[in-house]
């Protein structure tokens, strides 16, 4: 039978079509790609689509497909319908909480604001420290927000540092690792089990390797 996979665009693209390629997967389509969203595999029995990360998890959670690839920051933020079954260990980055120098939101007493693109991981944060904490969702260029002074500090992705650095904010804690993960839809893999099986081995045999794809 064949399967299909959701691989999510973007940061992770060229690092999840590099690693598939290493294990064998004939990724020619996915590598000359055009405005197409679904590609075949050239050498196996699978079909990719190119999705945004949050519809990863959608598509997969709906059975449309079996299998997503996808970062851990968006299956922390929502989604819990799928089986996690393996890190790929690459598109390593990490959920910090930053601010302006000297300036340590985790010091603030009282009220404090604080910008993300993911306010369930920010304020499950904060409020496991007991703090009194206002998310304000931002969609992008979050490191923005304390410099203008619309929050105290930001919870975001820091993956070399730099767009922090650029921007004269400092890290004050570590939230959480992030790394691609392969998720799988939970009645796909009751239907589909050794297919999906084999395509989950191929990736793990390879993630020894995986630092390399970064
Ligand atoms: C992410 C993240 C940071 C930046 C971190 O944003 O939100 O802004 O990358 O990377 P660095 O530590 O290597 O500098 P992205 O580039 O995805 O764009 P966005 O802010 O528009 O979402």
């Amino acid at each position: 039978m064949s399967i299909s996979v959701a691989l999510t665009k973007g940061r992770l693209e060229a690092k999840t079509v590099s690693l598939l390629e290493k294990c064998g997967y004939g990724t020619e389509a996915l590598k000359d790609k055009g405005r197409a969203l679904v590609f075949p595999d050239s050498k196996k029995d699978v079909r990719y689509f190119l999705v945004k990360a949050n519809d990863c998890i959608t598509y997969v959670e709906h059975g449309v497909a079996d299998v997503g690839v996808v970062g851990k920051d968006t299956l922390m933020e929502g989604g819990s319908d799928y089986y996690e079954m393996l890190d790929l260990q690459t598109g390593k980055c990490c959920f910090i909480v930053a601010g302006l120098k000297d300036s340590s939101p985790l010091e603030k007493s009282g009220h404090i604001r604080i910008g993300t693109k993911y306010p369930n991981v920010a304020r499950n944060f904060f409020r496991q420290r007991g703090m009194d904490v206002e998310i304000i969702k931002i969609d992008g260029s979050v490191e923005l927000a304390p410099v203008l002074g619309l929050c105290d500090g930001i919870v975001d992705i820091m993956e070399t540092g730099t767009t922090l650095k650029e921007n004269g904010l400092v890290v004050y804690a570590k939230v959480a690792d992030i790394s691609a993960r392969v998720i799988v839809n939970k009645a796909s893999f009751k239907l589909k089990r050794d297919e999906i099986m084999a395509f989950v081995n191929d990736l793990e045999r390879m993630t020894g390797n995986a630092e390399e794809n970064r």
